[in-house]
């Protein structure tokens, strides 16, 4: 391993970079981008191979632990979780507290800070046994926590886990049972969000990681650090542009101003108006993941023999950015978020929960970052510099 500390020593020289563009903020073992080749691999397994063959928990303890977990270990692994799937009852009654029309993301984000409460006595950050359990904790209980946001909104009564069920189709059961009938499972849907799980489940340094990595520097636990890490996911830049995706299309098939003439705006800039879905500060290629979601999209809404007109728009408008100059200039591709909206819709999400998804999806890499922070010696609170342009020392007015 290199010895950095003589680059992180006091120079007396100052960076200036608005948005980290050229600045590492830590090493990491964990996942490898390469933007401009659209590679993406999770300790170096790639993400099309993961996406096709492994599970969403199998890929947690990969991110988590390093290495594949051998059968027992995965076994022993999901039996851990399903029994700490259970909310404290108390919790449940946080819910209530909130208006129905609350946006789950904001929700979540408060109900894991709630939760911390409940284990004040095991959450020690410098313990190892109390970060195992607050990992097993986690993965268990923010699946249930996001199905009663969803339910909440709807009015309905939340469902118990049935830890019977794998972690996904227990998933599916919590937003799509109710307590009046059996909930069939649909294998194709779980499979479906499972793939979409393990897509989202680490992308090295952006910006919700880095804020889980910059919270847990100070020594704040878990999950205090992965409930900011929450709301770093939430804005329409990050995790929230697959709803702000849909939300477009929805806009253009309503004004019936057509796709090129929505491109045109984008292109002029009008009103700040950009196209959601598109862009990324690292892939400057396709998107990895994009590809495999894209076909994803068109397995899922056949199977359920849905015609969705949005999915028709969706395709029509990248066509039609990837072939003008605008954004071939700017390398602007798909990006993750374009077609998952399309996808979780035709499941049944409402809109507003897609970026619950995606918190779901990436809740094992915050976990795999803030452990790989806090285990490494050379960690220090995270502290960035400042350049100072306010006004020189003045008198106060008034003595
Ligand atoms: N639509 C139109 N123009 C765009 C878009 C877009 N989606 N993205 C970038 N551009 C343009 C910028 O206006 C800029 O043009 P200019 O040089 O004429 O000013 C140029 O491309 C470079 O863009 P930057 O904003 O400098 O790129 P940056 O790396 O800072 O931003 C980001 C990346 C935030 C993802 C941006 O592409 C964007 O806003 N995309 C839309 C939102 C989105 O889909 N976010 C999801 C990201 S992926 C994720 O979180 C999973």
């Amino acid at each position: 391993s290199m010895d950095i500390s003589a680059f992180t020593k006091k120079t007396g020289y100052t960076t200036l970079d608005y948005g980290f563009v050229n600045t590492a903020a830590t090493k990491s073992e964990i996942t490898y981008i390469d933007g401009d080749a659209g590679i993406l691999r999770y300790r170096g397994y790639p993400i099309e191979q993961l996406a096709a063959s492994s599970s969403y928990l199998e890929v947690a303890w990969l991110l988590i632990y390093g290495e594949l977990p051998t059968e027992s270990e995965l076994a022993a692994f999901d039996e851990r979780i399903r029994r700490h799937t259970l909310l404290h009852e108390d919790l449940k009654r946080f819910f209530s507290a909130l208006p129905h029309t609350a946006h789950p993301m904001a929700v979540i984000s408060s109900a894991l800070s709630a939760l911390s409460t409940y284990y004040e006595t095991s959450d020690d950050p410098k313990d190892p046994e109390h970060i195992e359990i607050t990992t097993i904790r986690l993965l268990a209980k923010l699946p249930v926590i996001a199905a009663y946001a969803h339910k909440k909104s709807l009015g309905q009564a939340f469902l118990y886990p049935d830890n019977s069920l794998s972690f996904v189709d227990n998933y599916l059961k919590l937003n799509f049972g109710n307590l009046a009938e059996v909930y069939d499972i649909d294998p194709v849907l779980s499979r479906a969000l499972e793939r979409l799980l393990i897509l989202h489940a680490d992308h090295e340094q952006n910006a919700s990681t880095s804020t889980v990595r910059l919270v847990g520097s100070t020594g704040a636990n878990l999950y205090a650090s992965i409930s900011a890490g929450i709301n770093a996911l939430s804005g329409p830049l990050h995790g929230g542009a697959n709803e702000a995706v849909l939300e477009m299309l929805g806009q253009i098939r309503d004004s019936g101003e057509g796709v090129a003439r929505f491109v045109e705006r984008v292109k002029n800039k009008e009103d700040g108006v950009k196209l959601m879905g598109f862009g990324h500060r690292v892939y400057k290629n396709y998107d990895p993941r994009a590809k495999i979601v894209k076909e994803s999209a068109d397995a899922v809404l056949e199977h359920l023999g849905v015609q969705d007109p949005l999915l028709d728009l969706a395709k029509e408008l990248e066509q039609i950015a990837l072939e003008d100059d605008y954004f071939k200039e700017r390398r602007l591709y798909p990006n993750v978020d374009f077609y998952t909206g399309v996808i979780y819709k035709a499941m049944g999400f409402p809109e507003r929960m897609f970026t619950v998804l995606f918190a779901i999806g990436r809740l094992p890499g915050w976990i795999a970052h803030w452990r790989e922070m806090n285990l490494d010696p050379q960690t220090k609170i995270g502290r960035p510099q400042q350049l100072y342009i306010g006004p020189g020392e003045r008198e106060f007015p008034r003595s």
